[in-house]
């Protein structure tokens, strides 16, 4: 549904009222013009105004107005939704209002210089990023600049979506429900971000910063997509100067913190957050070796999910380009991917060419499935030799091993898995199963539940190998250069 597109330019249309009242009371008050001289200098006004189409729903609108002491230039987004409209026109009039209040009063002084170049100049300047078909991220910033004092700058930001006709506000931006456990962290962020964007003024911020914090709806926000902006007024912060403070951040850092509807409004997955190891907690990596497989896969995956736990996918590139699908279905539910060689050769006895092959065809087949690389490499057999390493330093690839055998392969029997298992794990252990045999998957509830038992948190590889030199923590060799 499309509305009737209406210029809401009253700004023009006072003029051109004002500028029809003039002219048709010129004859008959010609004698006591000069009376009005200030006020028809304010009144003499050039107004030029053109409309230009820049999304399907979404026009600017630029009017440029030159009198004879002030300019005026105005970029005003006018869209589908006569509220939103309203709420934009009525910032610019106040700010517009504001500045020719600040001109009438150094009226005399501007005629006094006559100079052209000393013109004080008002401006409204528009950013705007379309986030999606009806998502619209407006930035407005008015600037009125009188030369040599009174430069005053400020925003108003709106992240807008024309299908229901919202504003959106911070809390349809990003998740502030209460039960949100992942708050905490975010106000913790938002502080950092802030801190860090304005250095130099610590101190004098702390109380503001936690009166921010606990008002999200104050907040001022705009977003191109790769950054947030967030926008704050001076004296928000308590800061002694001027101009508004406008800060941006990642959103790489921030989409763990999206409310989940914006998300999908941006076709978005919103990642699990990682959250840093404790050195002293107890953490062991799971890895799945030799998938994925078509039926263990997606059994081990459940588990997983009910267990709220994570591992690491040692994958085939064989099996990858047989179940491309399986593959990706591991990583989007937040697993890490590992590379295993294309066809499980014994690396030791091949050439350097063939080991980069062997590599590289596993490691294509990854991203061409799941649209990410593989962190770290596994190499099959756990064997290594100086060819394996020369190749996997220059893929920048860490070889990780295993330091408790589940031998499930061998076995072939849960409470055996779970005796190996648990009679030699410990914090930092790489336990090493596959997914390619139904009694791993059959095994993987009883071994889960005795590991969270004994305080266990499952993770990825790549989390316990961050916890660095913490005893206990592999084998494996993070291949530095
Ligand atoms: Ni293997």
């Amino acid at each position: 549904m499309k509305l009737r597109y209406t210029p809401p330019l009253s700004p023009y249309r006072k003029f051109m009222l004002g500028f029809l009242f003039v002219f048709g009371m010129g004859i008959l008050m010609f004698g006591v013009t000069h009376l009005y001289i200030q006020h028809s200098q304010t009144v003499q006004v050039h107004v030029e105004a053109k409309s230009e189409k820049v999304y399907p729903d979404l026009d600017i609108s630029r009017i440029n107005k030159k009198a004879n002491h002030y300019t005026i230039s105005i970029n005003q987004p006018v869209v589908t939704d006569e509220a939103i409209n309203q709420v934009i026109q009525e910032w610019i009039e106040t700010k517009e209002n504001n500045f020719l209040n600040q001109v009438d009063e150094i009226h005399e002084t501007l005629v006094a210089q006559d100079d052209e170049h000393l013109y004080p100049h008002f401006s409204i300047r528009t950013q705007i990023k379309q986030l999606n078909e009806d998502l619209y991220s407006l930035e407005l910033r008015s600037d009125q600049n009188f030369h040599q004092a009174n430069t005053e700058t400020d925003y108003l930001t709106l992240i807008i979506d024309l299908n229901t006709k919202e504003i959106l506000s911070a809390a349809d931006i990003f998740d502030l429900s209460a039960d949100s456990k992942h708050l905490p962290a975010f106000y913790e962020l938002v502080h950092e971000s802030i801190q860090v964007n304005t250095p130099g003024h610590l101190f004098a911020m702390d109380t503001k910063l936690e009166e921010i914090l606990t008002q999200p709806e104050t907040w001022r926000l705009h977003t191109d997509l790769t950054q947030i902006y967030f926008y704050f007024a001076p004296d928000e912060l308590d800061i002694d100067q001027a101009e508004p403070i406008k800060m941006a951040v990642d959103m790489a850092d921030f989409i763990y913190y999206l409310n989940p509807v914006f998300a999908g409004k941006l076709g978005w997955e919103i990642p699990k957050k990682i959250v840093p190891l404790d050195p002293a907690g107890k953490y062991v990596a799971l890895t799945f070796d030799d998938g994925p497989h078509e039926s263990v896969t997606p059994r081990v995956l459940d588990i997983l999910a009910q267990h709220d736990a994570l591992a690491t996918f040692y994958m085939l590139g064989s099996q990858v380009e047989h179940y491309p699908d399986l593959a990706k279905q591991v990583a989007e539910a937040g697993h890490e991917l590992g590379d295993h060689t294309m066809q499980h050769k014994y690396l030791p006895k091949l050439s350097r060419d063939q080991i980069d092959a062997e590599l590289q065809k596993s490691i294509d087949h990854i991203q061409q499935a799941t649209g990410q690389l593989p962190q770290t490499m596994r190499p099959p057999y756990g064997a290594i030799d100086a060819d394996v390493e020369a190749v996997v330093t220059v893929k920048d690839l860490p070889i990780v091993l295993w330091s408790v055998d589940s031998l499930d392969w061998k076995s072939r029997n849960v409470d055996a898995i779970h005796r190996m298992v648990m009679s030699t794990v410990h914090p930092g252990a790489i336990i090493l199963l596959h997914d390619i045999h139904e009694t791993t998957a059959d095994a993987l509830p009883y071994l889960l539940t005795s590991l969270e038992q004994a305080g266990y948190e499952m993770v990825t590889v790549s989390q316990l190998l961050e916890l660095g030199e913490v005893e206990g923590i592999g084998p494996h060799r993070a291949i530095d250069y």
